[in-house]
């Protein structure tokens, strides 16, 4: 009884849903996309807890979101999909958490490759790569190699990574070449510092998405950010689904950017 009831809540969710998925793709405007989305993917170990169940499972319902969410982006047509999967920070969690955070890495990779090559998209990882579990490393080396040739969505994953981190390389690297005589101080400029980044010759994420209801960057793409829409949501990430990306794009486009000039019109 109470598993036909929770299949019959599905079926009106995902109905609801699917109706609502497809009245806001009519709303956007397909010619204005955003062509850089940044998402921190929040919220797994509070959707888990909520049902009683340990971390792991939410971070493993987690990844069925990003699924959903890299093939939501690929077939819109956007460009750049920026995830936050693991911040510098998050080594603080127990050693258990982040090994499973890792395999979880792995399995994605090993298990979606295929389909993300066959659907044109490209692998990216930024973040302080070298210091992962070897498993984790070689795998991500490996497909973004294997990805490299493609054009469509650019899948950047943000695993070890920390805004402060990527800043303090990119001067570590700038001050290495001003000692070596090989750049000249005076020639540093915004667009000198933004091509020592992880992003380097990706354009600005134009919209960054925080489901989970905290209204905070975490240390995510400082530099980056300093003119990105922000969108934030109290859905938990494993409950985040195609709609809620294409609520996020139409509220995006709904609204008007200034980059700090007057409003044009
Ligand atoms: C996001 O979910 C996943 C990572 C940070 C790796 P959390 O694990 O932070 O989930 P909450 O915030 O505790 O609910
Ligand atoms: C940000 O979430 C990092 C990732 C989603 C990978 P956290 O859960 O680590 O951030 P805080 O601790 O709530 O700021
Ligand atoms: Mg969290």
């Amino acid at each position: 009884m109470v598993r036909s009831w929770l299949g019959f809540w599905k079926v009106r969710r995902d109905k609801n849903e699917s109706e609502r998925a497809e009245e806001l793709g009519k709303a956007i405007d397909y010619d204005r996309l955003p062509i850089h989305i940044a998402i921190i993917m929040d919220g797994n170990g509070r959707w888990a807890t909520r049902r009683g169940l340990p971390r792991a499972m939410g971070h493993r319902a987690g990844v069925e979101s990003l699924r959903e969410i890299v093939k939501a982006c690929s077939s819109l047509g956007i460009k750049y999909l920026t995830v936050y999967a693991f911040s510098t920070e998050n080594w603080k969690r127990p050693a258990e958490e982040v090994n499973i955070l890792m395999d979880l890495l792995v399995e994605y990779l090993e298990k979606e490759i295929h389909e993300l090559h066959e659907n044109n998209v490209r692998i990216k990882a930024i973040g302080r790569i070298d210091e992962l579990p070897k498993k984790a490393r070689e795998a991500l080396y490996r497909d973004e190699e294997y990805t490299r040739k493609n054009s469509g969505l650019t899948l950047n994953l943000a695993l070890n990574y920390g805004g402060r981190n990527e800043i303090v390389e990119a001067v570590k690297r700038i001050g290495r070449e001003i000692a070596g005589d090989k750049l000249n101080p005076d020639e540093v400029t915004e667009e000198v510092i933004a091509g020592y980044l992880y992003t380097a010759g990706i354009p600005d994420p134009d919209l960054l998405i925080r489901p989970s209801g905290e209204l905070r960057i975490s240390n995510f793409l400082l530099w980056q950010a300093a003119y990105s829409e922000f969108w934030y949501s109290p859905v938990l990430w494993p409950d985040f689904r195609k709609v809620h990306l294409l609520e996020a794009i139409v509220d995006y486009q709904r609204r008007q950017r200034r980059f700090g000039g007057l409003k044009t019109k």
